[in-house]
Order: structure tokens, then sequence, then C-alpha cells
């Protein structure tokens, strides 16, 4: 059964930004605002350890901060080496001012 979880507003995360968020039973999820439309991922590199939302941010790509590895923010699928495994992503649902994440 899926779980929807209110993980900040909108106002929080404006534009081009990325925000680490935590929910509870979760890993450590990395909230992306792409011109608007947000998207959810793991913020755990699939490499090694490493927190995505300490890397960069542009277009529809996220950075590693480690070794430079990438990610598509919309599937998760790694984009560049040695980055070879998909990223988790979250539905997200934004319902007046607040955001949620749809978690199982
Ligand atoms: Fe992310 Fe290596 S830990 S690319």
């Amino acid at each position: 059964m899926n779980t929807r979880v209110k993980v900040c507003k909108l106002g929080d995360i404006a534009p081009g930004e990325m925000k680490p968020v935590d929910v509870a039973g979760l890993k450590p999820i990395a909230l992306f605002n792409l011109d608007g439309t947000h998207y959810a991922t793991s913020n755990i590199c699939t490499h090694n350890i490493a927190m995505l939302t300490d890397g960069y941010f542009e277009g529809e790509v996220v950075e590693c901060p480690l070794h430079g590895g990438s990610f598509d923010i919309k599937t998760g699928e790694p984009l560049s080496f040695p980055c070879e495994i998909a990223l988790q992503t979250y539905p997200v649902i934004v319902e007046g001012d607040e955001i949620y994440i749809e978690a199982e």
C-alpha cells in the first residue's frame, strides 16, 4: 500500500534547486524542482556512499559530488561512468502549497 508523506512546502524549493528530505522508514530522498515540476529520487548514489544533494543539479541531471557520475532525475537512470545502477524514484504530488512523496 502506498503512503503519502508531506515533505515540505512549495516555497521551500525554488526552480533549479534540490533539497534533501527524510521520510521515516525510507532511505534519504533528494527532491528536485525542475522548472516548477518536482521529482524525487533516492539521495544516495548507487556507486558508493555519497549524498547527491551535495553534488550538482543542472537540467534534468544530478551529478554526484564524489566521482562525478550522473543520473537522470526523472527516471533515476545512470547517465555517466562510474554509475551503472539506477536510483529509486518516488512519485511527487503537489496539493495546495504542500509537497508530498508517495512511499511504498
Ligand atoms: Fe557517486 Fe562514486 S559515489 S559516482
